[in-house]
């Protein structure tokens, strides 16, 4: 029987690769969104892509607002594969609040609030879900999409540093107390990636010193995939797990930037 995994925050970007990863192994996949016609738009292009695996989308949000996590919505998905008979083996959490441009004396503390209730506690509540459910089954995995943020901080990002590294104490308490019931729990802290903003804003990343890393480059989608399929299809004995996959960038003191030709 296939099995089914489930990606949060993937109808564009690295979510997409990481669906396209799995269906590519002949996995069933749920995949959520925030916008229901994007979610439709997504959906369709999956089905047509991936003849032979099941490809269902859902549209859900993580907050009610920046104090308070929609709990219902996620209850209502998984009584809704429930029906269905869907297993959730594998949980993927890649969708984030990006939080950006946070700065310390001009956002209020509610734009700090709705980043960590997203990336912290809406992802805490999800997995609460799935794992109850992967505990009758006798199993399953986790696997948080992190960031390499958790370790090294870049400049108005402070909500998402603090979630980005809550994150990983989440991934650590969830492994240790899952353990015993065969859910493995474990995190892809992925450094600077290729997706739509680098297209939409080159100038930007022209700039960004996080393009400096060992490997000369940064990754794209499919890097991110591979780290997660490894985990979720291989991993057998790890859990607690971090897998960097950002070229190298945060074991530089600093970054050696090439000589212009
Ligand atoms: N991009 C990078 O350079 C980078 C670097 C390190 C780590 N990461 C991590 O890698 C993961 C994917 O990054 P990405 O750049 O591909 O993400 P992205 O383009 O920002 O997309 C994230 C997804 O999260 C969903 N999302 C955002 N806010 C949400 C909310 N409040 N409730 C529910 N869903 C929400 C979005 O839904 P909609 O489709 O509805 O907008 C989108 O599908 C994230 O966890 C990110 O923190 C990214």
């Amino acid at each position: 029987m296939k099995k089914t995994v489930l990606v949060t925050g993937a109808c564009i970007n690295t979510g997409v690769a990481i669906v396209e990863r799995f269906a590519s192994e002949g996995w069933n996949v749920i995949f959520t969104g925030r916008n229901k016609e994007k979610v439709a738009v997504a959906e369709k292009a999956y089905r047509e892509k991936f003849l032979g695996v099941q490809i269902e989308g859902y549209a859900i949000n993580s907050l009610h607002d920046e104090r308070t996590v929609d709990e219902e919505s996620i209850d209502q998905l998984f009584a809704e594969l429930d029906k269905k008979g869907i297993f959730v083996e594998c949980l993927v959490l890649n969708a984030a609040d990006q939080g950006l441009n946070m700065k310390i004396f001009e956002n209020p503390l509610t734009d700090f609030m709705r980043v960590v209730n997203t990336n912290v506690t809406w992802n805490y509540a999800f997995v609460e879900r799935a794992a109850r459910r992967m505990k009758e089954k006798g199993g399953g995995s986790v696997v948080f999409i992190n960031s390499n943020t958790a370790y090294r901080a870049i400049p108005d990002r402070i909500a998402y540093e603090a979630s980005k590294g809550g994150q990983l104490g989440l991934m650590r308490g969830l492994a240790l107390d899952l353990g015993k019931y065969n859910i493995r729990v474990n995190a892809v802290l992925p450094g600077m990636i290729k997706t739509d903003r680098w297209v939409t804003n080159p100038d930007f990343y022209k700039e960004v010193p996080c393009r400096y890393t060992p490997l000369g480059d940064v990754a794209v989608g499919a890097d991110v995939a591979d780290a997660v399929w490894y985990f979720a299809a291989h991993a057998r004995n790890t859990t607690g797990a971090e897998l960097v996959v950002d070229g190298g960038n945060t074991i530089q003191m600093y970054p050696i930037i090439p000589k212009e030709e």
